[in-house]
């Protein structure tokens, strides 16, 4: 029998705020009372653990929903500019649709974000050999990756709600070394900030490069794709890849191409002279690791406005060119091609094996430490 225990979590507030939800083009009105804080409910079990979903609600009646089975993301239910509510990310009710395995919705990556040639890379004279789970190719931390483990939590919401997330990757676990402590703390602000700061630590020499994989559809309908979303990215470069999506290791420019959001274009303009579509990684133009605006997505009918910040010198921009209808949204809608996209914040793919790159090496002693921030506003 599905549990349905309901645990509150250091409520600070309530107030009274007209809801409206817009879920598979069905628009319901209601007045509810919201509750600013956090609250825990249970979310089902997997590998013999007990899984939950925490409610994270601010003061404008923002509620994020995580999970922490893969730290997913599983919903960002915020208004539009009239006042209707609708998750602005592709995601599930149940943990069945994630047990699935979907392509990486909500999910919290590592080891290493994004690919790595041949699931083979170097550390001193030590070759460590990955999974191959994408064709020749290392994908988002291989088989078991951080998206399909359980998470221990711990929650606090004394101004904000918090939520806490750490995972212990033991050595050698999906072939990378190191005993690696990872803590990921979500919190949402009142400012309808979701702010995910990544801290980890390692035993032994080794690669990472984490990342959060949620899939935006400012529409919040998926049924609407988001060739129409406006987006910039501040990178006047990008790493060209080859056919299995290896960044070749040149940083070419992206002006006057189909890569050039330097200003605001729709995603759909140009995407057709792009093979395959987006998948790439931008250079970002920041020269230091300080948090910055590095990207703007927007919605001309919702007025939904998405800006990205970051630590990191790169983003993953995947305009959701592998979904194909054939995953169905938890109403039974189904998720096609560009029916969501990623930012995904990051070191660019293949590092391990590209000198020239950024470096993703972590040492004992060394503190890795990344923020990014998700912000949403409407333009009324
Ligand atoms: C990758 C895509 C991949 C997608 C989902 C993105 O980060 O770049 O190639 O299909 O994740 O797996």
């Amino acid at each position: 029998m599905k549990k349905l225990h309901l645990f509150s979590l250091g409520l600070l507030s309530m107030s009274s705020l007209i809801i409206s939800s817009c879920n598979d083009n069905k628009t319901t009105t209601a007045t509810m009372e919201t509750k600013t804080g956090i609250t825990k409910a249970a979310f089902g079990e997997t590998d013999g653990k007990e899984v939950f979903l925490y409610t994270l609600t601010n003061a404008k009646g923002t509620q994020v929903k995580i999970t922490n089975y893969g730290g997913i993301v599983t919903s960002w239910v915020a208004a539009d500019k009239d006042g209707k509510t609708s998750s602005i990310v592709l995601g599930f009710d149940s943990l069945s649709g994630y047990l699935a395995k979907p392509p990486y919705f909500g999910a919290l990556i590592g080891r290493y974000g994004n690919r790595i040639a041949k699931g083979k890379f170097k550390l001193d004279s030590t070759e460590y050999t990955l999974a191959t789970n994408n064709d020749a190719n290392h994908l988002h931390g291989g088989n078991k990756g951080f998206d399909k483990v359980v998470w221990e939590s711990s929650t606090s919401s004394d101004s904000t709600a918090v939520l806490v997330l750490s995972y212990t990757s033991k050595d050698m676990e999906e072939g990378y070394p190191g005993n690696l402590k990872v803590d990921v703390t979500y919190t949402l602000t009142d400012d309808d900030e979701l702010k995910i700061e990544y801290n980890a630590t390692t035993d032994k020499k080794t690669v990472l490069n984490l990342t959060n994989h949620s899939y935006f559809n400012l529409t919040g309908d998926v049924s609407n794709s988001v060739l129409d979303h406006n987006l910039t990215i501040d990178a006047d470069r990008y790493t060209p890849v080859d056919k299995g999506l290896i960044p070749t290791g040149e940083l070419k420019a992206v002006k006057g191409g189909p890569f050039d959001f330097t200003s605001v274009h729709k995603i759909g303009e140009r995407i057709d002279s792009v093979e395959g579509g987006y998948d790439h990684n931008f250079v970002l133009n920041k020269t230091d690791s300080s948090l910055k605006l590095i990207a703007t997505l927007s919605e001309d009918k919702t007025g939904r406005k998405l800006e990205v910040f970051t630590m990191e010198p790169g983003v993953q921009f995947y305009s959701g060119n592998f979904l194909d209808g054939s995953i169905k949204t938890s109403a039974g809608k189904p998720i096609n091609k560009h029916g969501g996209l990623c930012l995904e914040t990051q070191h660019f793919p293949d590092s391990p094996n590209q000198p020239s790159f950024p470096t993703t090496t972590l040492l004992p002693g060394q503190k890795y430490h990344t923020v990014t921030v998700y912000k949403l506003s409407v333009n009324k």
